[in-house]
């Protein structure tokens, strides 16, 4: 069994409500919809024990979503019906958005990413020992490189449970996602064998979509900026998630975060609030990001001297458009490393930096020049994650940002951050908002 969890049916089932009514009509949408919530928790509660904490639990708890509408439709969705519902389902801009977050597989980094993503599953499987025998089992090839990633399961939980549930007809159609995600993610996904159509085992050879590996990556620096050129490419979907500017962004920051719109706003009122108003010095905002959070600040202080920087040249690309957008001559762009600002020392009235010390790679040297480019008595302040509050948001990162390159260890606890701020800085403030630490400070 599955134990039930309430957010995989509360995000997938209205989207697939809404999509079932728009092709087949109202009332198929209801028998689907309103019948499913029990036929899934007795899904869960029916399926294979592989464990809920099982990284490859998200593919279960997602199919059988699909799998409970499909009943719950009792013969009036067929499974064509269902493949249409899906394929319009993964061209929701936000669903394609979203996906596109994993990169582009034909770059050397973000093959590697995946390549080490499904062997840390791989790796979960065999220090579990009494989930594994219900799990998938990973057997991967010998010729991977940075280019591709190889392997096979002989055993699906799926496959199992759609053999026992008679659902067997509906399965290919979720073997068929496998190949859309990493279509989505300019892979390709060659395939010869599959346990749903009586195969012995499901193959996969996963490729980038232009045949070579585009840019070769060789340092963390790299990677991370290949994992924010992604990001920089979906800055709707990410700047969504960090106001909470669409209902799916939301529930992204809900689900990863548990924080709502209300808490959003107030974690980034208390990181900005070292900024006063009507502020006419001189500001460094390291890193810029696209500049979502910070540019509506900037239309507020036309007399401050603003320099925003940032490593990725994709995501500051949005924050630019936006500068030039709004107007603001006195916000200027330079790309660059935090640690090894290109400013003398003193430079700045204020240094603000929000959601940058969690994927800076070289954090040491980010506190130092942070410190070192400040005027005596001058103010540092922003927020960024810190381990140890909510487990489920630690539980993401080292899931999903940490992979991906989004986030790099190691991170700060709040008490050790401000512990290691009081050794800096004369006055200091932190406060923390579920996993994000808020911090102003004096030098
Ligand atoms: C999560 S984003 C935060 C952006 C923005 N401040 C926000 O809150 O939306 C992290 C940013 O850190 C940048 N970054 C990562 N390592 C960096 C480094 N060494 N120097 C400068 N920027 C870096 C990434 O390019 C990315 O834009």
């Amino acid at each position: 069994m599955l134990v039930y969890v309430s957010r995989y049916f509360n995000i997938i089932a209205p989207l697939l409500r809404r999509i079932i009514r728009k092709r087949y009509g109202y009332e198929l949408a209801a028998k689907a919809y309103n019948g499913a919530r029990p036929i899934y928790r007795q899904m869960l509660a029916d399926f294979p024990s592989i464990g809920a904490d099982n990284p490859m639990a998200d593919n279960a708890y997602e199919s059988l979503v699909f799998f409970a509408m499909y009943r719950a439709a009792a013969g009036e969705l067929t499974p064509d019906m269902l493949r249409a519902v899906v394929g319009d389902l993964f061209d929701l801009p936000v669903v394609k958005g979203a996906i596109g977050l994993s990169g582009d597989l034909n770059r050397a980094a973000d093959m590697r990413h995946m390549n080490e993503l499904l062997r840390s599953r791989a790796r979960w499987a065999d220090e579990h020992p009494d989930e594994a025998p219900y799990s998938w089992d990973f057997n991967f090839g010998d010729s991977e490189d940075d280019t591709r990633v190889c392997y096979h399961f002989t055993r699906c939980p799926l496959n199992d449970f759609c053999r026992e549930q008679d659902l067997l007809d509906v399965l290919p159609v979720m073997c068929e996602i496998d190949h859309v995600t990493v279509r989505l993610a300019h892979g390709r996904l060659t395939r010869e064998h599959t346990l749903a159509q009586g195969g012995a085992f499901c193959d996969y050879l996963i490729e980038g979509d232009r045949g070579t590996v585009g840019g070769e990556v060789h340092t963390r620096e790299d990677a991370i900026k290949g994992a924010y050129k992604a990001l920089g490419d979906s800055a709707t979907v990410y700047d969504a998630m960090m106001t909470c500017g669409t209902p799916l962004g939301v529930a992204m920051s809900w689900v990863v975060w548990l924080i709502g719109p209300r808490e959003n706003a107030a974690y980034l009122e208390a990181a900005m609030s070292g900024v006063p108003e009507g502020f006419s010095g001189s500001l460094l905002e390291v890193p810029v990001g696209t500049g979502v959070l910070t540019m509506p600040l900037y239309r507020t202080l036309p007399e401050a001297q603003v320099t925003c920087l940032d490593y990725s040249p994709d995501m500051m690309a949005a924050a630019r458009e936006r500068a030039e957008r709004d107007g603001l001559s006195n916000v200027s762009f330079v790309q660059g490393d935090v640690g090894a600002l290109p400013f003398d020392d003193g430079s700045f009235d204020i240094v603000m930096s929000l959601n940058g010390f969690h994927a800076f790679p070289d954090k040491e040297a980010a506190y130092a020049e942070t410190l070192r480019v400040l005027k005596p008595g001058g103010t540092f302040c922003g927020c960024f994650y810190v381990q140890g509050e909510i487990a489920l948001t630690d539980g993401w990162i080292r899931r999903f940002h940490e992979p991906r390159g989004f986030f790099t260890p190691p991170y700060e606890t709040a008490a050790s951050l401000e512990e290691r701020l009081r050794g800096m800085y004369s006055q200091v403030h932190v406060e923390t908002h579920k996993s994000m630490a808020c911090f102003v400070c004096v030098k």
